[in-house]
């Protein structure tokens, strides 16, 4: 059933203290849990309401006395136990079967290892507990297991004390100094091996750092452990806040729902965002397990030390973490360029990802209102848009007053549990500001439109710029109120530099952020000499769509000259989309490459792009890259994928064939011979370089094949490695089939490199879901693994749209079976895969009526996880 946000209650009862203790058998783990607690001054009930899911009860006693049936109640998965005294002791013992758990909520077995994954809600399927993030108490935790086959024992803050049982066991005692909610707890028990060092914090003491992985992989915790060190340093340089352990954990778990989490003391990730060599990983690898380990890192402060009241907060927690990474990662390039380059990379991510998810049937608003189920809410709109939300404040309130905004915030609330409200609330009396509108950002779903209209009025010098913001409806929110939106605003003059601006007789230097706050606004710029070209939303300044009536000439003048390089950037994908978008509608039409053709402004502007040495490569590959097929589906009322397909093909083509000369010259130039560095301008020169490769092997002659097949029999590294062989197979080339078997043998004991394997085959247009199917088959394909099946049936689904959306419906009758496959195993990747059709209404009528049914077939199933009806059911109604 749906959950509200105004439902909003406090736990009738708090938990002061926790005593857990683990007897850890795969087969039958005993979990003996004390909790001293106390009635809530706050809440009018008394009695004590405890959640609990898929364990087995064994005893519950009350200050000492048992419990009998009479004592408490059962409803579905809450537990009640009526008219309790003001302060009880509670004990209650549990029994689950942690190797059965194939969820990989709770506690759960990878590889003969126990792990727990608790957000948001897996505590309860560990023991009976209130089960939300506003209890917040202090753990004790005993854990038991055998010696020989789990001899590493960890959990959240320090060893107090380990030792010998009888039977060959073995028990540790661990204590966490700090108060959290539940979905904060962690525990392994595992066959692990660590790198670990001290390290030196701020304020004089030291931590013990430790990254634990399976034995054979201590060859590839290096960056993970650089990482955390530049963390944490970050942390305190940049926002004054420092590690409050004495020790800091991250472990690394091949089986794993999501990326990481940042259980207090000891973070548990995803292998995928822990190991790295140069070897097995590429430069996005790298530079993901920079974020990742940041992230989790910086979630410390905002997460463990303030938490969310409730779920519908999430953001508060993700969407500033996520803000706080992305800082991290561009004051670690520490160029502007480099900066620039990963705001490129966030806008890209919205659009790809947020845009398309805040126009479909799972619309929400950063802050929801209802869910069905928590864990469908981990989504690109409360982590990114979320992000995007709190960079807006940085915007409005500079970058002082941000900083203002963050310390007062944990000045209020550090230990507390609270809401985006009290987030505003903190940034607004920092600074003095009215913050009312700015709410919307967090209540109103959809991406809000802006129209701008210009006008120069020569005789006055003066040049208005008049901005309309709109919405559009989204599931439940038909209309909606206007946006406090921070517009950031250029005047690009005829020679290509900045105008310095004046609006009401005040200097604004060469960017103003201005505020629109009205549905219909007009900003005046004063002592404007001459026509400019307007450069709007600088540096993406809110996520918003912009239109305006640019001609080509004017989109060439900033792509050439803009002093933003976001629209810089963003002038090129202007360029391009116009092109994409007509060539689509040509290709549709036609059903063929043949008649298509691209103009010389648009590969001219490409050509002088890509030779311009003056320009760091990072930018220059963003530059070049095309919007993708997603992106282009975006703009159009009514999806045709092949066309999509063909179309940016074609334009893929022809430029790899009309600027084969700079395309050499800059796969050349950006070589970078001798050891491998994940370093920025090294990362920068590979990407150019392999962006180079792709586009020559995507008119594939015979020697750009050569190229390819050259790079990748004499590359050092797996970035050019999968550059090359992933070119190989989109080009279809003879050699492909061979260079991938080659890549699986000598790989194939790197399961995080067969992930890659798998992937570059799911997402080739040749793989057809006949293919999918007999890959499914091969020996290292299983559904049990998160990143396995996201590598091939997701990847698939996802990001094959020609062969997803195959006329006769197989894609979507795959879809279904895969869903509902996995759903009986692990409802939370299920869900996922099953947002893989949250478009379908944008499709031909033909393919519509494909999609509906195999929708339907998964919402007909009787046994179905919430997570997947819940998207299934919005995706029909919606
Ligand atoms: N808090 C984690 C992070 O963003 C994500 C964990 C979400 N897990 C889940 N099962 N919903 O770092
Ligand atoms: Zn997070």
């Amino acid at each position: 059933q749906t959950i509200y946000r105004k439902d909003y209650t406090a736990p009738t009862y708090l938990v002061d203290t926790v005593e857990l203790g683990f007897d850890l058998d795969p087969a039958r783990t005993i979990v003996a849990n004390r909790m001293t607690m106390r009635r809530n001054p706050d809440s009018i009930r008394r009695d004590i309401e405890l959640v609990g899911e898929d364990i087995e009860l064994v005893a519950i006693r009350l200050n000492g006395k048992t419990l009998d049936q009479s004592g408490y109640s059962i409803d579905g998965s809450v537990l009640r136990i009526p008219d309790a005294p003001d302060t009880v002791t509670l004990e209650i013992e549990t029994i689950c079967v942690p190797e059965s758990n194939t969820t990989l909520s709770g506690l759960y077995v990878s590889n003969g290892n126990f792990y727990t994954q608790c957000e948001a809600e897996g505590f309860r399927r560990i023991t009976w507990f209130p089960d939300r993030p506003d209890v917040m108490a202090r753990y004790m935790v005993m854990l038991r297991a055998d010696k020989a086959r789990f001899p590493v024992l960890l959990s959240n803050g320090n060893l107090v004390e380990e030792g010998e049982l009888p039977g060959g066991r073995h028990y540790a005692k661990w204590e966490d100094p700090f108060k959290k909610p539940s979905y904060l707890f962690a525990l392994v028990a595992a066959r692990l091996v660590c790198q670990e060092e001290q390290f030196p914090l701020a304020d004089g003491r030291t931590a013990l750092l430790q990254v634990w992985v399976e034995e054979g992989n201590l060859d590839k915790t290096d960056y993970a452990m650089q990482s955390l060190k530049h963390s944490i340093r970050w942390d305190e340089e940049r926002w004054g806040l420092e590690l409050d352990l004495d020790r800091f954990m991250i472990v690394a778990v091949g089986d794993f729902n999501m990326g990481a989490m940042e259980n207090k003391g000891l973070n548990i990730f995803n292998t995928k965002f822990v190991l790295a060599n140069p070897r097995v990983a590429t430069d996005i690898d790298f530079q993901g397990i920079e974020a990742v380990v940041g992230h989790e890192y910086f979630h410390n402060w905002t997460g463990n030390r303030v938490t969310c009241r409730d779920w519908f907060q999430l953001s508060l927690k993700e969407g500033l973490t996520v803000f706080r990474d992305q800082e991290f990662s561009a004051d670690m390039i520490g160029t502007e360029s480099g900066r620039a380059v990963t705001r490129i990379d966030q806008v890209r991510t919205l659009r790809q990802a947020q845009f398309p998810e805040d126009a479909g049937p799972m619309a929400h608003p950063v802050r929801p209102d209802s869910f069905v189920e928590i864990n469908n809410f981990y989504t690109v709109t409360v982590y990114e848009k979320g992000a995007e939300v709190v960079r807006m404040y940085q915007t409005l309130l500079g970058r002082d007053g941000f900083r203002k905004g963050m310390d007062l915030y944990f000045a209020r609330h550090d230990g507390q549990a609270v809401t985006c409200d009290d987030f505003r609330m903190a940034m607004a009396d920092a600074n003095g500001r009215d913050l009312t509108q700015f709410e919307r950002w967090y209540s109103q779903a959809g991406t809000p439109i802006v129209q701008a209209e210009t006008r120069y009025i020569e005789a006055t010098r003066t040049y208005e710029l008049r901005l309309i913001q709109t919405c559009p409806a989204t599931p439940g929110q038909p209309e909606k109120l206007p946006f406090h939106i921070p517009v950031a605003v250029g005047l690009l003059g005829k020679d290509g530099r900045d105008l310095p601006l004046t609006i009401d007789g005040q200097q604004k230097g060469n960017t103003a952020v201005l505020e629109l706050t009205e549905a219909d606004q007009t900003f005046v710029f004063t002592d404007v000499p001459e026509q400019p070209t307007p450069s709007i939303l600088r540096d993406f300044s809110a996520p918003v769509v912009l239109r305006h009536g640019y001609s080509d000439a004017e989109l060439v003048h900033l792509f050439s000259h803009d002093s933003d390089p976001v629209n810089r950037w963003e002038a090129g994908q202007r360029l391009a989309m116009g092109r994409l978008l007509k060539l689509t509608g040509m290709a549709g039409a036609n059903s063929g490459a043949d008649a298509l053709d691209l103009d010389d402004v648009f590969v001219e502007a490409m050509r002088k792009m890509l030779a311009d040495e003056s320009l760091d490569p990072a930018f220059r590959e963003q530059a070049l890259l095309l919007p993708t097929e997603s992106m282009i589906a975006d703009q159009l009322d009514v999806v045709n994928p092949l066309a999509i397909h063909t179309a940016r093909q074609f334009v893929r083509a022809d430029i790899g064939a009309r600027l084969r000369e700079e395309l050499l010259d800059q796969y050349q130039a950006n070589q970078t011979p001798g050891e491998y560095s994940p370093d920025a301008a090294s990362t920068a020169k590979r990407a150019l370089k392999n962006l180079a490769l792709s586009y020559l092997c995507a008119a594939p002659d015979a020697e750009s094949l050569a190229l390819a097949e050259r790079q990748f029999d004499e590359a050092t590294n797996m970035t050019d490695r999968v550059a090359a062989l992933s070119a190989l197979v989109h080009a279809r080339a003879p050699v492909a089939a061979e260079a991938l078997q080659r890549f699986y043998d000598e790989f194939q004991g790197e399961a995080l490199v067969v992930d890659k394997w798998f992937m570059m085959q799911a997402t080739s247009s040749t793989t057809d879901v006949a293919a999918v199917r007999e890959l499914m088959k091969h020996p290292a394909f299983t559904l049990r693994n998160p990143n396995r099946a996201r590598s091939l049936v997701a990847a698939f689904c996802s990001g094959n749209p020609v062969q997803f959306h195959a006329p006769d419906g197989s894609g979507y009758a795959f879809w279904a079976e895969q869903v509902i496959a996995l759903d009986a195993l692990n409802p939370q990747v299920a869900s996922r895969l099953s947002r893989a059709m949250d478009r379908w209404r944008r499709y031909s009528p033909a393919l519509q009526e494909h999609m509906k049914k195999a929708l339907q077939q998964v919402a007909g199933q009787a046994k179905l996880s919430n997570d997947v009806r819940e998207v299934v059911s919005k995706a029909l109604s919606n």
